[in-house]
């Protein structure tokens, strides 16, 4: 999703106002309602909020000083989201094109620093907090924890992450999710990944996997 944006931002004619809009659109249509549809800015926040609710307030007890300095970076990630938001809404209301080129330009820097310092985030919670949950926790535990981040997740925001996730796993990751979805889940959820898989995932590689799944 972020190299995806990243992509747009940097091609985007700013002067061009209807191509502006549907990139602001995506990237922020009304930060307040759009959190739980699923706009690229609202599932960049709440990796925030499902992280600290969830994760972090068990994972304290072993690795505090970690928790305390991942939290800072979360507050810091959110003040460059709601900033970029705030810049998208000025951007669509300015009415000459040589002023959004010159509010875009600044757009596409504040989004480079907020995509490099998210990148850099979750790398350092891949490389710092997944080894200790794993040095301190069991397979069972962890899969609570993430249960318990899908359950308290509206349906549309599910699909919402589901439509930037399935895109992105390789065949071999997307076959055995979609095995195990097969055994586990309710047929309508499935049908509804596969019609999700089908419009999102390069068709080569789902054609793969529904091979290999028996789909
Ligand atoms: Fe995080």
């Amino acid at each position: 999703m972020i190299y995806g944006l990243s992509g747009r931002l940097q091609t985007n004619d700013f002067a061009d106002a209807a191509g502006t809009k549907a990139l602001i659109t995506d990237l922020e249509n009304d930060f307040a309602v759009a959190r739980s549809a699923g706009c690229a800015l609202c599932i960049l926040a709440h990796h925030a909020v499902d992280e600290e609710s969830v994760i972090f307030p068990t994972v304290a007890r072993v690795g505090n000083e970690l928790i305390t300095e991942l939290i800072s970076e979360h507050h810091d990630l959110t003040r460059r989201e709601l900033e970029i938001a705030k810049a998208g809404h000025e951007l669509l209301s300015m009415g000459s094109a040589e002023d959004r080129v010159r509010a875009g330009a600044q757009l596409n820097l504040a989004a480079n620093q907020l995509f490099g310092a998210y990148i850099t985030h979750m790398n350092r919670e891949e490389v710092e907090l997944v080894p200790l949950m794993q040095e301190n926790f069991s397979d069972p535990e962890m899969a609570a924890m993430q249960g318990k981040i899908i359950g308290q997740m509206p349906p549309d925001r599910v699909f919402a992450i589901l439509g930037w996730m399935l895109p992105s796993l390789n065949a071999t990751e997307l076959s055995r999710l979609l095995s195990s979805l097969k055994s586990a889940a309710p047929p309508p959820f499935m049908k509804a990944v596969s019609d999700l898989c089908a419009a999102r995932v390069d068709s080569a590689r789902w054609d793969a996997v529904k091979l290999r799944v028996g789909l």
